[in-house]
């Protein structure tokens, strides 16, 4: 939350957990109805993220406004979960198709929101995982386009810390300033599932 007097990203951590958040057998749901969706109109798994888009099956996803309250919390606005804005994705444990570090906000082009990245597998040394920058930058660092086409930090060379132990049903929710990349651990031996699910201020 933007506190009086304070700039919003010198002291307030980059990322946050809320264990629990969801529902499980809900997210298992979404995650069958996800894949059926994704093989029968052949992305799944040739890529590893896919917009939501307008079929919004996230909006299968009743609980999902859980993370509108949250959103609307840190902002102090009213900010519905954008499906255009949103994409699920699906990492093999490999380093295809595996996202540098980056900031949303190069690829959102300045939009203000926050990110929850949900996962729909159990996140552990097995699969591909998330890693952050301990410090919000609190400005958007240049960006270069990588082969996929997404935009990544032009320069790589920051510190990350990788994220373990979470279960179906956690979220993290991260700003758009956020520095964070795709890690796949030595070990990964699964495909990582998840949502990244992005709020946008009305
Ligand atoms: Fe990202």
């Amino acid at each position: 939350m933007r506190r009086a007097g304070r700039k919003a990203n010198d002291m307030t951590p980059s990322f946050k957990v809320f264990p629990g958040l969801l529902d499980p057998a809900e997210l298992k749901r979404v995650r069958t109805r996800l894949r059926i969706h994704f093989n029968r109109v052949g992305y799944f798994p040739k890529q590893s993220g896919i917009p939501l888009g307008r079929d919004a099956l996230v909006y299968l996803f009743t609980s999902v406004f859980r993370l509108e309250i949250v959103a609307s919390l840190e902002l102090g606005r009213n900010c519905p979960i954008s499906h255009t804005h949103s994409s699920y994705r699906c990492q093999p444990p490999t380093k295809f198709r595996s996202l540098a570090p980056h900031q949303d906000s190069a690829a959102l082009k300045g939009t203000e929101g926050l990110t929850f990245w949900v996962p729909l597998s159990p996140i552990n040394r097995l699969r591909p995982t998330i890693a952050f920058h301990d410090k919000r930058p609190g400005t958007v660092l240049p960006h270069i386009q990588d082969d996929a086409q997404y935009a990544v930090l032009a320069d790589p060379r920051v510190a990350l810390t990788p994220l373990y132990g979470l279960a179906i049903g956690d979220v993290v929710m991260l700003y758009h300033d956020t520095i964070h990349a795709t890690h796949i651990p030595r070990t990964a031996v699964f495909y990582r599932e998840s949502l990244d699910l992005r709020a946008i201020p009305q």
